[in-house]
């Protein structure tokens, strides 16, 4: 390309746009035509560099299905495992632009097992295009990827029936299948559906309306989009401005940086904190460029306020008179990208805008079938599947219902150990139920308790296999530590597990419940003032830490009790091993359960060689070390 050729091309990238970004996914199966259209878009869009083309050219010749044709595909310059495998694996972003507007396309994998990449993409979409193979018509993959696309937020619908030139360019056809697709989403509401017939392959009304299909009247796709009235609607929002960081640098100083997640905010604005409902006026809107009258969605501003307020990172400004829910219970469908099931109970990270606290799914209302978006009953929630659940968490956090405003009704779950994102999470609604419920203050306070008794109240959690000793070196902690005047109390797995527990089996969901209630009995008693001992299996690391956080790392003494399969096969005190290698029970810990081995215990007992009475000592001589007996 010569420097003329090329100025010019940078001289109409800049000017276009004067419509805005549009940003759009594209969905399809694999073999649907879907990087022959992007390719198509971006090759007659004339926005490539001769270059590419040249690498194009040869590269059809190599890879190409197209013998000797552009094979547009090969445009995506996507992973070398997708030219292999002829898939594509991940989202990539591509941007081409036309003398009307600049486009943003998530080019989303077709893949069942991909729907994750495909809801990454579709958050911050204005349209989805929906690929179906003219020959093939709506399949399952077609529904679930319009459902996806409905449950993030996406108002506009292209239905492009692909490869038309293989359907004889017949109208009764394309009119078939935009039949089929109607009735197939009837339940889903989108501002517009627009079904066009094209072959991307020939480019038929991709950027241009085709001679071949001249009973057809609507635009072609690039028109099409071109056109279509969209933004993130963020801007027409109420004022939401998650607080990143307090900016402090100096004694003279304050202002509270972050982005605007939606709206606008003038200077002398009445604004509070959503969180503590502190009120203060905007005094100044600071920016690297200087001080602005006002900014608006996507700025990144530090804010002064006029009088000192306690914000902190995680906190939302927000304008008096249009205020976010705030709860720490919320309802919302979640979709699960992990390998390991989503259970209930078990505690994540939940991360809305800049704010980040510990979060658990108290109840699966229902799952969702995306294949047919019938309402299931679940326990459980597996790798790509949808739920519409409860959650609780740590701390209320501010939100907007996802319907109302895609930037504050979104959130992320991640793992505590693994740190990855687990699942992503649209807000329907608040519970109300959170409304009706206030911490009460008490006059007798846990110090009180707790001075009363004279002692430091704490949790010994015991946890390792069924016959390491757990119980039994528990129950000789609590005798030594009775006689010695200390008020105490002990739980263990088979007592609790005739009362309060009887409902609970040994699926890994219903050991993740066994172990939460447990955790608010036992933070009851170290309210109480007493020093409790927990015998609990309690196999998973995630469960254990979350009793951690629940009573305070101080007071929470985890036992590892240690003793290798083989010694506890040999005790088997209660027989259980055996029927377990008899097969005659189920999801036995070691055997067909898993066990996570503590990282860092305060106490590690290898009962193998240590008597349980020796245990025992071992236990209240660390306490005593910890200061914890006084
Ligand atoms: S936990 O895994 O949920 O923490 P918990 O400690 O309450 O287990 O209960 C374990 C006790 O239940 C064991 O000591 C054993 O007596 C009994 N039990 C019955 N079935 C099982 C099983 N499948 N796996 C483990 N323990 C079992």
């Amino acid at each position: 390309m010569s420097g003329a050729e090329r100025s010019a091309l940078i001289d109409r990238l800049s000017r276009s746009g004067s419509k805005g970004v549009l940003r759009f996914i594209t969905c399809g199966s694999v073999d649907d035509g879907k990087s022959t259209l992007i390719g198509r878009l971006l090759y007659d869009s004339k926005l490539l560099f001769e270059d590419q083309l040249g690498t194009l050219e040869r590269d059809s010749k190599k890879h190409g299905t197209t013998g000797g044709d552009i094979d547009f595909a090969l445009l995506l310059d996507g992973l070398e495992a997708e030219r292999e495998q002829g898939i594509t694996i991940d989202v990539a972003y591509r941007f081409f632009a036309t003398e009307k507007r600049k486009f943003v396309v998530a080019d989303t994998p077709g893949h069942e097992q991909y729907t994750r990449n495909m809801a990454t993409g579709a958050s911050t979409a204005d349209a989805a295009i929906i690929l179906v193979d003219a020959r093939k018509g709506v399949l399952t993959q077609t529904r679930r990827h319009t459902w996806i696309a409905h449950m993030m937020g996406i108002r506009h619908i292209v239905l492009a029936v692909n490869k038309m030139d293989l359907a004889e360019y017949s109208r009764t056809r394309f009119e078939e299948i935009h039949g089929a697709y109607r009735q197939a989403v009837a339940s889903l509401s989108f501002e517009t559906i627009t079904p066009i017939p094209m072959s991307a392959r020939f480019g038929d009304n991709v950027t241009a309306r085709s001679e071949r299909m001249d009973w057809y009247s609507g635009p072609a796709l690039l028109e099409f989009l071109e056109d279509l009235e969209a933004g993130s609607g963020l801007a027409g929002q109420p004022f939401r401005f998650p607080v990143q960081w307090v900016n402090r640098p100096n004694q003279n100083f304050r202002g509270f940086s972050g982005t605007i997640a939606s709206g606008r905010v003038q200077r002398g604005d009445a604004i509070v904190i959503a969180q503590s409902g502190a009120a203060a006026r905007i005094e100044r809107i600071v920016t690297a460029d200087g001080d602005l009258d006002s900014a608006g969605a996507g700025d990144a501003v530090t804010l002064v306020l006029d009088r000192e307020v306690d914000v902190a990172r995680g906190d939302m400004i927000v304008p008096a008179d249009a205020r976010p829910d705030v709860s720490d219970q919320f309802a919302a469908e979640i979709l699960w990208m992990n390998e390991a099931e989503l259970l209930p109970g078990r505690s994540y990270l939940l991360k809305a805008g800049t704010a980040t606290v510990p979060a658990t799914i108290t109840t699966i209302k229902h799952g969702i079938d995306v294949n047919t978006f019938e309402k299931e009953p679940a326990k459980s929630v597996a790798l790509n599947g949808i739920a519409l659940c409860n959650l609780s968490t740590g701390r209320p956090i501010p939100f907007d219902p996802y319907d109302d405003n895609r930037a504050t009704g979104a959130f992320i779950l991640i793992d505590r150990f693994s740190n990855q994102t687990v699942g992503a999470g649209m807000i329907r609604h608040g519970l109300r139920r959170a409304d009706n419920i206030h911490a009460q203050a008490m006059d007798i306070t846990k110090t009180e308790r707790a001075r009363m008794k004279g002692q430091k109240p704490a949790i010994i959690w015991f946890t390792g296999l069924s016959g390491a000793g757990k119980s039994t070196i528990a129950n000789i902690v609590e005798k030594r530590l009775s006689s010695a005047g200390h008020h105490t109390y002990s739980l263990d797995g088979d007592n609790v597990r005739h009362g309060l527990n009887k409902d609970l089996g040994f699926t890994d969901a219903d050991r993740v419940e066994n172990i939460r209630r447990i955790g608010e009995v036992g933070k009851l008693f170290v309210d109480a003032g007493l020093i409790v001992t927990c015998s609990f299996i309690s196999p998973f690391r995630d469960e254990r830490q979350m009793v951690r956080e629940l009573v305070g790392s101080d007071e929470f003494i985890e036992v590892f009790v240690d003793a290798p399969i083989e010694v506890c096969m040999a005790r088997d005190p209660k027989g259980l091993y055996r029927k377990a290698q008899e097969g005659r029970i189920k999801n036995f810990t070691g055997f067909d359960s898993p066990y996570e081995v503590p990282e860092s215990p305060e106490i590690h007992l290898h009962t193998a060689d240590l008597s349980p009475e020796d245990a025992a000592e071992r236990v209240i001589a660390m306490l005593r070390d910890m200061g914890r007996l006084g």
